[in-house]
Parts: C-alpha cells; structure tokens; sequence
C-alpha cells in the first residue's frame, strides 16, 4: 500500500500481536465459506471499479449507522450522548483504506494479524483507545455480521458504476459478501469464550 498515512492504521507495523488463528484456519474457513480463487478474481477486479468511489460508498454506509439509533449508539461521546464527531471521522478514513484492503484480497500473516487487531478494537480490549475517544467500552457482538448485509447490498450499486457486465456485478457482489462475512467471523475471535472459537 501506497497511501500516505492514515492516522491509526497499522496493517504490517511490527507492534500488531500475532493472531490466535493461523493462515491454515482461514484455510478451512474459506472453504466453508465456498470461498475461491474466483472469488479472489472478481474482489480484486472491484478495486479499480470501486476506487475513486470511497467517499461515495463511506456517505451511503455511515448515512446508514446515522440513521440507525441501535448502531450510532456506539459512537456516541459518553459526556455529550451525541454522536462524537472526530471519532467518526478517524474510523472513516481506516474504513476507506479497509475498502482497499478487502479488494486486494492479500491473505497473508499481516493481513490476518490486522484481522485480529479490527476484532479487538471492536471490543473492550481496544475499542477507543486508537483515536482516544470517549465512548462506549465495545459494539455488541449480534449486530458484526449482521452489519455484512447492509454494507454489501449498498455496495452492489457502485460495482455496477463502471460498466461491468450483470454477471460480473454478481460475482464481485458474492465475493464480497463472503470476504465481509468471513472477516466479520474472525474479528468474533475476542468475543469468543477461550477454546470456542
Ligand atoms: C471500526 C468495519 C461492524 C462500529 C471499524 C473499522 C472497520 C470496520 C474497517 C476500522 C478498523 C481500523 O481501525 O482499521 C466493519 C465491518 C463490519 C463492522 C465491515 C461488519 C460487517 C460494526 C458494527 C458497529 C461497528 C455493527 C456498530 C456500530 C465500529 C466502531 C469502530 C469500528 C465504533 C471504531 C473502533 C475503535 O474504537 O477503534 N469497523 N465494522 N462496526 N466499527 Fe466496525
């Protein structure tokens, strides 16, 4: 990645602990998943499509989180109640670079290391501590993948922006479902009790 820094993101940087799961686990969960190199494909081929339209989707996605009390409820500032501005903000341009991420589809170990760290900024370990903010200690663990439906059905309008063919909007369509699926199931990881994951 070639992005000049964005506050916060530390995808490869040496300080990120090792995950608890290993390449071979997201191995087996691909398959599960009926994950496949064609999928791979048709991620990376969304990268171009979807590039110059980060802003775009990021308005329609927190447009999303806005208007829906039971998710803006965790980024509310715990002094004012209100939506907390500058922590929105902050995540908004990780989310932008996680846009860019999905569609390289690069698995490899700092990959799966920065897997682990969005789960536990997700939740108490970490959740406000990237961009200090005062909100509340993690997002419910119901609401992680239900939140896979909403952000790749939004989606599908931009993947058809660009002049794709139907059956190719539907194939980088189903790859993303199943890549935000699967991250949203390894981000579980510090919601899990030891031994269950
Ligand atoms: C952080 C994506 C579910 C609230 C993030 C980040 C990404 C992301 C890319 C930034 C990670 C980074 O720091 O590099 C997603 C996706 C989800 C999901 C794809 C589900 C498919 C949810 C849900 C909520 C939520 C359901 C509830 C509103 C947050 C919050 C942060 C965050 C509050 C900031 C955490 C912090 O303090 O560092 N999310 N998220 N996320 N997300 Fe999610």
């Amino acid at each position: 990645q070639s992005t000049p820094a964005i506050p916060g993101y530390t995808m490869g940087q040496k300080s990120l602990a090792k995950a608890p799961f290993t390449l071979a686990d997201l191995e087996s969960l691909k398959k599960t998943l009926l994950f496949t190199e064609e999928d791979i494909r048709y991620l990376r081929m969304s990268r171009a499509i979807l590039a110059d339209q980060h802003e775009a989707i990021l308005d329609v996605w927190y447009g999303f989180v806005a208007s829906t009390p039971e998710l803006v409820v965790y980024f509310k500032n715990n002094k004012t109640g209100a939506p907390d501005g500058a922590y929105l903000g902050a995540v908004r341009k990780r989310f932008g670079q996680w846009i860019a991420d999905t569609a390289d589809a690069n698995y490899d170990q700092s990959w799966l290391d920065y897997q682990y760290e969005i789960g536990l900024r997700h939740t108490t370990p970490k959740k406000n501590k990237t961009d200090e903010a005062d909100s509340v200690p993690l997002v419910n663990f119901r609401y992680l993948s239900a939140l896979t439906i909403p952000v790749t059905t939004t989606l599908k309008p931009f993947l058809a922006k660009k002049g794709a063919s139907a059956a190719d909007v539907e194939k980088m369509h189903a790859a993303w479902v199943k890549s935000v699926l699967l991250q949203s199931i390894l981000w579980s990881y510090p919601y899990i009790k030891d031994g269950q994951f």
